[in-house]
């Protein structure tokens, strides 16, 4: 079993799958960006290899994200290796959704139990300004094609910023209850030193939020735990979830049990802070070796922070963008 230093278990891993993205959300990523060369991504094999040695060290669930990971060629072979690994409890993706409607059959017979889905608004024109590249029926084609495939429970994703898409919060919560879906509103976090958007006049808080949704729907606490950041709440005479993730309100790092390889093959201890491993060059100075992985695992535990700094005066600018840091 991996441990950190202040007596964390770890058993979540998020490994990125990739940096690209068909969309490029405004909070997420610039404008204009530039990528990893394809040689500094781990391969499909690295990734897989990585994978078994986190399961083999105790990890419980895999989470595949990216940037956007189903716009890797043939990412169905991973989920379908990696579905079969000896020990692992849940495999997971969090995805934009606009590769769905091709993959979702796949991805449920490869063992994926349950999903998130990017989505922040049900209003296309809202949809294209901030996604820049997204078209929403796509999206709302891959939820559907995501149901018919029977994943036993789906998640929406949405990142509310107080000046673009508040609005949308009533309708979101609506569609998810007459769905049958859960939801996690997020609270942006400052990642990229570049966006073209304020990040502080746009923050909205989850209690602002939750005080918009109890207008219509007064919410109750749940007990629920996904091993997740999130918190949730239900309407009372419905399934459906609905979370918050408050890395700036509500902080969650004393309960953290997560670490991320990026799509280049670094092992991220926190997503606040740049402390990594670079177990990609680990592989390729000893191919098919995985106990000198594991050794090299075991060890950054060593470094794992007590918690991130986002959104103190003095904190440091996180320069790595969300999409290679994988969500
Ligand atoms: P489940 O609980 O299994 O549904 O997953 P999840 O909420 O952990 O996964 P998801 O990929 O949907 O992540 C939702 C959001 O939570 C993303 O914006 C993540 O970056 C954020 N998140 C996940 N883990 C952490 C964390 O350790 N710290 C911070 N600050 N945010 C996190
Ligand atoms: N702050 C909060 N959430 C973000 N995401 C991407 N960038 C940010 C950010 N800066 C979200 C996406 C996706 C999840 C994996 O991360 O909307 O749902
Ligand atoms: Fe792509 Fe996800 Fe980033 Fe949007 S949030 S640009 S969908 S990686």
């Amino acid at each position: 079993m991996l441990k950190d230093t202040f007596g964390r278990e770890i058993n979540y891993l998020r490994l990125s799958v990739t940096d690209r993205c068909d969309f490029r959300c405004v909070y997420c990523m610039a404008e204009d960006m530039t990528f990893l060369p394809r040689a500094q991504v781990l391969s499909l094999e690295e990734s897989e290899q990585i994978c078994r040695a986190f399961v083999e060290l105790g990890i419980k669930k895999i989470r595949i994200t990216g940037g956007e990971p189903l716009i890797r060629n043939n990412i169905t072979h991973l989920f379908n290796q990696v579905g079969q690994l000896q020990g692992l409890e849940e495999l997971t993706l969090t995805t934009n959704g606009s590769k769905l409607t091709e993959l979702a059959t796949s991805l449920k017979l490869a063992g994926v139990k349950r999903l998130n889905i990017s989505l922040d608004t049900l209003d296309s024109e809202q949809f294209t300004e901030l996604t820049r590249f997204g078209k929403l029926e796509k999206v709302l084609d891959g939820i559907q094609a995501a149901k018919r495939a029977g994943f036993e429970r789906i998640k929406l994703n949405a990142v509310i910023l107080k000046n673009r898409n508040l609005d949308q919060v009533p309708a979101l919560v609506n569609f998810v209850l007459s769905e049958g879906l859960d939801i996690s509103f997020i609270e942006e976090m400052p990642l990229g030193a570049v966006v073209e958007h304020g990040r502080e006049e746009e923050f909205c808080s989850s209690a602002e939020i939750r005080a918009v949704i109890n207008r219509e729907h007064p919410l109750q606490e749940s007990a629920v735990k996904t091993g997740g950041p999130s918190r949730y709440w239900q309407v009372p005479g419905y399934q459906s979830r609905i979370g918050f993730i408050s890395p700036h309100s509500e902080n969650f790092c004393a309960s953290c049990n997560r670490v991320r390889v990026t799509a280049e093959g670094r092992l991220l201890l926190c997503l606040g802070n740049e402390n990594s491993v670079d177990l990609k060059d680990i592989i390729r100075r000893n191919p098919g070796d995985i106990e000198i992985l594991k050794q090299a695992i075991v060890n950054a535990m060593a470094n794992k922070p007590e918690k991130h700094h986002f959104y103190e005066d003095d904190a440091e600018q996180i320069v790595r963008f969300m999409n290679t840091t994988g969500g």
